[in-house]
């Protein structure tokens, strides 16, 4: 499976190998509105390893089902969508919309997000808020749902274990570690 984020839509690949072979492909983080991202850079590459901030940029969930959906509807290969919100009515909302459209096979909770509700700290960050978002997009949706957690929390395992119980058919492993890349020279963040 890719990893959401780093695969577009699937289209942008395919002229680089054959997309069909792969397990599933895990789609853009999409959002209830369209989203522009973050201003430039966005991405920094490092000593050891590469940071990034885009900021989820994508099309939206609408124009997701109208553009893209049935053009997955025609492939072998399964997409599954990574879904991402600022409240727990969000990803309620965006799991009934995209429940049993043609083309999409699984849903993909991003629970990095931060809860604007809850002063902003991510859904994943304990396992009390993790387990309400899954719990409330399970009962959203007949589609399988996969619960893609947090590294930047003091034990994951404790928020795989909510998740599990509260519905979770998979867990995914790992979001994006936070981390800064300091310029020696300027002594600032890159
Ligand atoms: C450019 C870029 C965009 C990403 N966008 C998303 C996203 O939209 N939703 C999401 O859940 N994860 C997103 N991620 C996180 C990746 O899916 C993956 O979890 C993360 O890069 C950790 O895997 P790695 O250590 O192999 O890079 C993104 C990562 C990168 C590098």
């Amino acid at each position: 499976m890719t990893a959401a984020g780093t695969f577009g839509y699937g289209t942008e690949y395919s002229h680089i190998f054959d997309i069909q072979r792969l397990g599933a492909i895990v789609c853009k983080g999409t959002t209830l509105e369209p989203k522009e991202g973050n201003p430039q850079p966005r991405l920094a590459e490092t000593a050891s390893g590469l940071l990034n901030s885009i900021g989820l940029q994508n099309i939206g969930v609408k124009a997701l089902i109208k553009e893209k959906a049935p053009l997955w509807a025609s492939w072998r290969v399964p997409v599954i969508v990574n879904i991402a919100g600022e409240t727990v009515n969000d990803y309620v909302k965006l799991a009934n919309e995209l429940d049993g459209v043609a083309g999409i096979s699984g849903i993909e909770v991003n629970i990095s997000c931060p809860n604007i509700k809850a002063g902003g700290a991510e859904f994943g960050a304990n396992p009390e808020s993790a387990a309400r978002v899954t719990a409330a997009v399970k009962s959203a949706t007949s589609l399988p749902i996969l619960v893609k957690l947090t590294p930047n929390t003091s034990d994951i395992a404790k928020v795989a274990i909510a998740v599990a119980e509260a519905g979770a058919d998979a867990i995914s492993l790992i979001n994006t570690l936070k981390g800064m890349y300091i310029d020696i020279n300027t002594r600032q963040p890159l």
